[in-house]
């Protein structure tokens, strides 16, 4: 393994002009002053990314100078996975969180897959063990087993298909059954189980920033702000889906407001999807209810540069659970969005 020199970062005149048009893409949301903080290391990610061979992969709830800046691929989990499938990198970054790089590496079994920080994990992940999974099947003989990707490729493997929130209807659809087990997100569940006659057996697994909202705070902003359009990530609990205008994956809500352009929008979400999208479009006006995901905040450039110098932390899977973890993320992706 290479160890490459380290890089001298200190905001010269050269990175200052190199990182001059990228720091035009975030002008309205990164304030000139912080600027030299992060131009030094995006120069430095993005000469590394060229010596390596690298690619970024970048979920939206990245935070703007690392979705903006370096990010070669950005989207929701079920883009981030369908552009895995398709990159000729030598090495993937994944800036996210766990069980995204460990779908990055499923896909893509010979590349160098690195997560820059191991322990940024998934409160959703975390409720469920593949143990679980097979005593649920004891327990309903017969019955399909749907798991979310935001579940570890261990719980994958004793899955039959995996799902994100873009395409969960039409997996639970795609299966051709009239009762299906689909874990472990209880309100992803519920929001689905409302538009479909499958039936659908629950877990009791919650997103620890998406279950923070409530249908009260909703109606509240509705009181405070005149033409408010609400959209809600399908992990919020029923009464705020139930309280908002729009319910879609992270991609989903982002193509609403570049398409629709409402005048003003809240998006129930992570804080940083909102100032992603305000970065690029200047007519809308964020409303910013924000709940941090601790998890997706220990991506940094710090740690991406350090992670692309040493080429660590990799991921690494065991062959025997990868090879059944593969086949439901694939079942998945030919089921498609
Ligand atoms: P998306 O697939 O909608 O991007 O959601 C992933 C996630 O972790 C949301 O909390
Ligand atoms: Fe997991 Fe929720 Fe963070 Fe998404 S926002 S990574 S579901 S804890």
């Amino acid at each position: 393994m290479t160890v490459l020199a380290d890089d001298v970062l200190a905001y010269t005149p050269d990175v200052a002009a190199a990182t001059a048009p990228l720091y035009d893409r975030v002008s309205r949301i990164i304030p000139e002053f912080e600027w030299p903080v992060h131009a030094p290391l995006i120069a430095a990610i993005n000469r590394l990314k060229e010596q390596r061979n690298a690619v970024i992969l970048a979920h939206n709830y990245q935070t703007p100078e690392i979705f903006h800046c370096v990010a070669d691929i950005v989207g929701d989990s079920l883009a981030l996975a369908q552009r895995a499938v398709a990159t000729d990198a030598d090495v993937i970054v994944l800036a996210g969180v766990h069980f995204m790089a460990e779908t990055a590496k499923l896909l893509n079994p010979d590349k160098v897959v690195l997560i820059p920080d191991e322990a940024a994990g998934c409160s959703l992940a975390e409720s469920i063990t593949p143990e679980d999974i097979r005593l649920l099947r004891q327990a309903y003989p017969g019955v399909p087993v749907i798991t979310y990707v935001n579940t570890s490729a261990a719980v994958k493997a004793e899955c039959d298909i995996c799902c994100t929130s873009g395409n969960a209807l039409k997996v639970v659809e795609s299966l051709g059954v009239d009762r299906v087990i689909f874990l472990p997100d209880e309100y992803l569940a519920s929001w689905v189980a409302t538009q479909t006659d499958v039936q659908i057996i629950k877990w009791k697994g919650h997103c620890e920033v998406h279950e923070r909202f409530t249908g009260d705070e909703i109606r509240n902003y509705r009181k405070g702000y005149d033409n408010l359009l609400v959209i809600a990530h399908p992990e919020c609990p029923p009464d705020v889906l139930a309280a908002a205008d729009f319910v879609g994956s992270t991609a989903q809500m982002v193509d609403y407001v570049r398409d629709r352009r409402p005048p003003r929008v809240l998006m129930v979400t992570e804080c940083s999807m909102s100032d992603n999208v305000a970065a690029e479009v200047e007519d809308v006006e964020f409303i910013r209810p924000c709940n941090l995901c601790p998890h997706m905040k220990r991506i940094t450039l710090s740690n991406i540069h350090r992670s692309l110098q040493t080429l660590t932390p990799r991921i690494e899977i065991d062959p025997d659970v990868a090879a059944r973890a593969r086949l439901a993320v694939e079942r998945m992706l030919a089921v498609g969005r």
